[in-house]
């Protein structure tokens, strides 16, 4: 069933698109595991084909389970329409190569995650999209930046690893003033805490193998953004280019996962506000980024745009990486692994991991210092976690 406008976030994301009435009464909306659908004749299939008939085709295309998950999602984030993916990747890369020709200026802010900085780089850089790295905490340096090939500015807030975050009404207004799509990557918020299309952004895309699937049982993607570009995404950087297709399985994952995300992503800033404070006032700290933190430099923004500052923190200690690896080191509940919002509190060292893939130099000029750590707040009890970090802490001294 589609939800009324007036329904809340939690009410949407469990019931959103689906009627029981529709499916024998089932509860759950049973999972169409099928590559392919019966065409009732060729001439029907056909018509499919040349888009003048409804019906599904393959599930590389489309996909009734994906398609549920799709609609939810477009209307958590007040989009129209949405294409869900493998991975994360598989929702950056085709989103950039459906949108991008040789010869446009793709803009980006400094820091990104690690595999779409070589995405960049490496990947769509040498087809001859020009790629420049712009200081979007700065709008007004966007301004300048502008010119008549730029075609898209593309960023995270907060950034991962850093936490720098951007402002997304003020900088969509200046690259649609140059006639540039916007596109945001929401993962470190999910639609809970920021939804980018209202700010302004014509693209908001994820990472749903992190909060979304919340439980660290999966790859995805999704992409969510008016219904004309989603279908030129769908038909050229999904069915063609990238072949990145969720699996349904997957899309049920999602799906389950999605009716407890309000109450999973209060229940990650809280314990993200705790852990923050906890290594803020810890003397072996050198310097935290939290959006929530009273220091924090962009607090004013992150209070705009987010409902809560979000689960992730990054952090330095006094004595610089080698104080970092004998900190990860001596955790005994909190766990070493990259990836985010999942059930466990994980903590990782972006320059030898997530981030390894810049050369030490251009981390450096990204601002991902080498000792830098992040951690994401899981959902076990804050005791358990504040009390790992401090005995971890306490043995630095
Ligand atoms: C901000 C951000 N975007 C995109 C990705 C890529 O997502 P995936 O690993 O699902 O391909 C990640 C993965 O860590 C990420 O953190």
């Amino acid at each position: 069933m589609t939800t009324p406008k007036t329904a809340g976030f939690a009410t949407r994301a469990i019931h959103h698109g689906y009627n029981p009435a529709d499916h024998q009464g089932a509860l759950v909306p049973p999972v169409y595991m099928t590559s392919t659908f019966a065409f009732p004749t060729a001439e029907y299939g056909g018509q499919c084909f040349a888009g003048e008939a409804p019906g599904y085709i393959y599930t590389r295309i489309a996909n009734p389970t994906l398609n549920l998950l799709e609609q939810r999602l477009a209307v958590l984030e007040g989009g129209e329409a949405a294409v869900a993916f493998a991975s994360g990747m598989g929702a950056v890369t085709a989103t950039l190569w459906s949108l991008l020709q040789p010869g446009d200026e793709i803009i980006v802010d400094e820091t990104l995650y690690g595999c779409t900085y070589a995405f960049l780089h490496h990947g769509i850089g040498r087809f001859g999209v020009q790629v420049r790295h712009i200081d979007l905490t700065r709008p007004e340096l966007l301004k300048e930046a502008m010119g008549p090939h730029t075609r898209m500015v593309y960023f995270e807030t907060p950034a991962n690893p850093n936490m720098r975050m951007v402002d997304i009404a003020a900088i969509s207004q200046i690259a649609h003033d140059g006639q540039a799509l916007v596109v945001v990557d929401n993962t470190y918020c999910s639609p809970y805490l920021q939804q980018p299309l209202q700010l302004g952004a014509d693209v908001s895309l994820h990472s749903a193998t992190k909060y979304l699937g919340g439980h660290g049982d999966l790859t995805a993607g999704i992409v969510i953004c008016n219904a004309e570009l989603a279908q030129r995404i769908r038909l050229v950087g999904l069915k063609d280019m990238t072949g990145a297709v969720m699996s349904p399985q997957d899309a049920y994952l999602i799906l389950r996962g999605l009716k407890t995300l309000a109450l999973r992503m209060e229940r990650h800033c809280d314990n993200a506000e705790k852990m923050a404070a906890l290594l803020a006032a810890h003397p072996a700290v050198e310097q935290v980024y939290y959006p929530g933190l009273p220091g924090f430099p962009q607090r004013e923004l992150a209070a705009r745009q987010m409902r809560r500052a979000g689960g992730m923190i990054a952090f330095e200690l006094k004595g610089g990486e080698a104080a970092g690896r004998r900190f990860i080191n001596a955790l005994q509940m909190v766990t070493c692994a990259v990836s985010l919002g999942d059930a466990e509190t994980l903590a990782q060292h972006p320059a030898s991991m997530t981030h390894s893939t810049y050369t030490p130099e251009e981390r450096a000029q990204h601002f991902i210092s080498e000792g830098l750590i992040r951690l994401s707040a899981g959902l076990e009890d804050a005791e358990d976690i504040l009390a790992d970090l401090e005995q971890a802490l306490d043995q630095l001294r």
